[in-house]
């Protein structure tokens, strides 16, 4: 793993906007897996900018990791709604090449099925983002998640739905249920960027850094990836 320490949430985000305009740049017609989350929302708005200076999206696919179950992409809540408002609205990507699960599908594992297959049909993804959890969770595979795991159906955890109640009126509103991509869909991405910032993630930083590799910490699978970048602030990095 190789670890970029850096001093704020600014500068997280910009380090994180230049690999993906990299990305984008050395090919063009890139497929993207990408985070929703407080995360990323920095990185997202400098990606606009830089779209509106040029970095051209026409060619770009994208692959969101999850999506709440129940939540239909006008619900302001869903995913499908986040990548709308903070990305996709905002640069020249064609939405015929972005991809978020449907959380109202009215067959759930068909969908999570048709998910894998299409993320097959477009080459696998390039670069793949993904934020962290505070109990160390990627995508929405929770701790215990097995690491052979597909996109499916997961019950989000009491932690997870805590965390997550801040962006709804109330916690009986959360989702309890998400499709999430799979500890081996994200595995099997190319290249692979862990970001995060804040003391609050600086323990699952340092368990999936530097502590072993076990289900119980799922971002610690990825230290068994051949290409991945994580860009932390210092307070995320004050446990390394
Ligand atoms: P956050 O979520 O960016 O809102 O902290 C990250 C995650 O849960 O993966």
């Amino acid at each position: 793993m190789n670890v970029i320490v850096v001093n704020n949430y600014d500068r997280m985000s910009e380090e994180v906007a230049k690999l993906v305009r990299g990305q984008i740049t050395e090919k063009p017609d890139s497929v993207l897996g990408l985070p929703t989350g407080g995360t990323p929302v920095g990185v997202y708005g400098l990606l606009v900018e830089m779209g509106k200076r040029g970095l051209d999206f026409s060619r770009v696919t994208t692959f969101n990791l999850d999506e709440y179950v129940g939540l239909a992409g006008d619900h302001p809540q869903s995913y499908r709604y986040y990548m709308q408002t903070n990305l996709f609205s905002g640069v020249n990507i064609k939405a015929a090449n972005t991809f978020v699960p449907n959380g109202v599908a009215s067959d759930l594992d068909a969908e999570c099925e048709a998910y894998e297959k299409r993320i097959k049909q477009a080459g696998g993804i390039d670069l793949q983002l993904l934020g962290i959890g505070t109990n160390a969770h990627i995508g929405f595979n929770e701790p215990g998640a097995e690491f052979g795991t597909m996109t499916r159906v997961v019950d989000l955890t009491e932690s997870t739905i805590e965390a997550n109640s801040r962006f709804f009126a109330s916690r009986a509103e959360v989702p309890t249920k998400a499709i999430s991509m799979g500890m081996k869909s994200i595995m099997q991405a190319k290249n692979i960027i862990l970001l995060a910032n804040g003391g609050g993630k600086a323990e699952a930083i340092r368990a999936a850094v530097l502590g072993p590799v076990t289900v119980d910490v799922p971002a610690s699978v990825l230290q068994l990836h051949p290409s991945v970048t994580v860009v932390v602030d210092q307070a995320a990095a004050s446990k390394l």
